[in-house]
């Protein structure tokens, strides 16, 4: 499916068009859109209603400040304890697979070979760019939340996602920013006790970008569900 940049006129349309977008335009987000997607995200369900999250948007001076900072440090090879670890290891079939698929279809589209480790690392120093997006957000939450708080911290990323197809926008969720929390420390005002979660990018999808060609496969419904009559 070619990239859509119209907005979504439904839920359905707004899953379907929407992908991880690694390349954005730089036009920014009217501060009021980027605002009202947030607002109505907030509607997102929490068990409990704690609504265990809490939000760092950042855009303009900040961001370049932020991402900068955050270039900087990932081109130089600093590395960090992660807040969490990304995956299961070792990580078992078929996850594994879908994994390493999806990263050989990446690096194919972009042309960097495996064994191209210093283009590599340039191109995961677009993560440390929001990938252009003119606007970054970074979901911090409490250390002491437990596993149902994440699933909801989930819940309100897909909210936000899905909010952006309906204003013509894309984002590109992204838990890179569980290695830098000293980035997100030292620009943000993180109240003392929270730990940085998952960040996200939004922003105008850059059409021409090859990056923005991929398409992530999915099993089929019938490999992961089970029906009883
Ligand atoms: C919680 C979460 C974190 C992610 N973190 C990153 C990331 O740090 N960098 C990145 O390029 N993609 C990241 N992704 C994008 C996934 O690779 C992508 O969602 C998946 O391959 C499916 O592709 P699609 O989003 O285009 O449908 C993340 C996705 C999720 C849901």
């Amino acid at each position: 499916m070619p990239l859509t940049t119209d907005p979504a006129p439904s839920v359905s349309d707004a899953l379907r068009t929407r992908i991880t977008v690694r390349a954005f335009l730089d036009k920014p987000v009217p501060e009021a859109i980027s605002k009202s997607i947030l607002e109505t995200a907030m509607r997102s369900p929490s068990g409990g209603n704690l609504q265990p999250w809490n939000l760092h948007v950042m855009q303009g001076e900040t961001l370049e400040r932020f991402t900068s900072l955050a270039t900087a440090r990932t081109l130089r090879g600093d590395r960090e304890d992660p807040t969490y670890r990304a995956y299961p290891s070792p990580l078992w079939e078929p996850h594994r697979s879908w994994r390493y698929k999806l990263g050989e279809d990446m690096y194919a589209l972009l042309g960097i070979p495996r064994e191209d480790k210093p283009a590599r690392l340039r191109w995961l120093a677009e993560n440390a760019r929001f990938f252009g997006a003119p606007v970054g957000l970074i979901i911090t939450g409490d250390k002491r939340l437990e596993m149902p708080q994440h699933m909801d911290i989930g819940i309100l990323l897909q909210s936000i996602m899905l909010l952006a197809r309906e204003r013509g926008l894309h984002t590109a969720p992204q838990g890179w920013w569980r290695n830098w929390s000293s980035v997100c420390h030292d620009v943000l005002d993180i109240e003392p006790g929270q730990h940085v979660l998952v960040g996200m990018a939004l922003g105008y999808a850059d059409p021409e970008a090859s990056v923005n060609d991929l398409r992530s496969d999915r099993a089929p419904l019938s490999d992961v569900a089970k029906f009883y009559g």
